[in-house]
């Protein structure tokens, strides 16, 4: 387990969690914001990149387990990315559909960027996140992280947003 908060827990994803990640990753409406939704095979990769970011950096995108159930409903984490030429350490998220709208991803987030900053001594945390995702834009403002730059990542255009301690 790497973090506690009062209604979640992240752990280490675990080849174990794919159908429950699939309901996540794979949902249409949730990931309208993607280039597509993940299918069976993305989220297996997605399951084996993030094994890998454990062992070589420390840290990456974690399940996100609720408490009352134990259930996974959905990742959240920290993940080294290289932006403007810089590396730059990225908060993610990704909630199940149906457990939307509950302060869940902003208690994770937060949780994560507490940990960069206490924890691994970080000074900064960003998101990159599409104009267009306000669910996303409301997360990262909720926990204080502003616009910083406009960019271009991975061909499509992206805010990115950012934190210092
Ligand atoms: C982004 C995401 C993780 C948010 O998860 P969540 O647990 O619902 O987030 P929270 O409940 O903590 O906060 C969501 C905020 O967005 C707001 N919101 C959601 N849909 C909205 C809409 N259509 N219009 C305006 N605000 C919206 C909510 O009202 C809430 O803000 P509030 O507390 O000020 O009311 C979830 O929508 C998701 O998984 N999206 C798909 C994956 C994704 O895009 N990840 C981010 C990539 S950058």
């Amino acid at each position: 387990m790497i973090l506690e908060t009062q209604r979640l827990l992240l752990r280490e994803m675990e080849i174990s969690d794919l159908d429950a990640l699939l309901l996540v990753l794979g949902d249409a409406e949730s990931m309208r914001y993607y280039p597509k939704p993940f299918d069976r095979e993305m989220v297996q990769k997605w399951i084996d990149r993030h094994r890998h970011n454990y062992v070589q950096h420390g840290v990456g995108l974690w399940a996100m387990v609720l408490k009352t159930t134990g259930e996974v409903i959905g990742d959240c984490g920290l993940v080294w990315q290289e932006v403007e030429g810089r590396q730059e350490l990225e908060i993610g998220y990704h909630v199940r559909l149906d457990q939307q709208m509950q302060g869940y991803a902003t208690e994770a987030a937060y949780a994560c960027q507490d940990y960069a900053f206490k924890v691994l001594g970080q000074h900064r945390v960003i998101s990159l996140i599409r104009p267009e995702n306000i669910p996303s834009r409301r997360v990262a403002e909720k926990n204080g992280l502003k616009i910083v730059q406009e960019t271009v990542w991975r061909d499509i255009p992206h805010y990115i947003y950012a934190v210092e301690r």
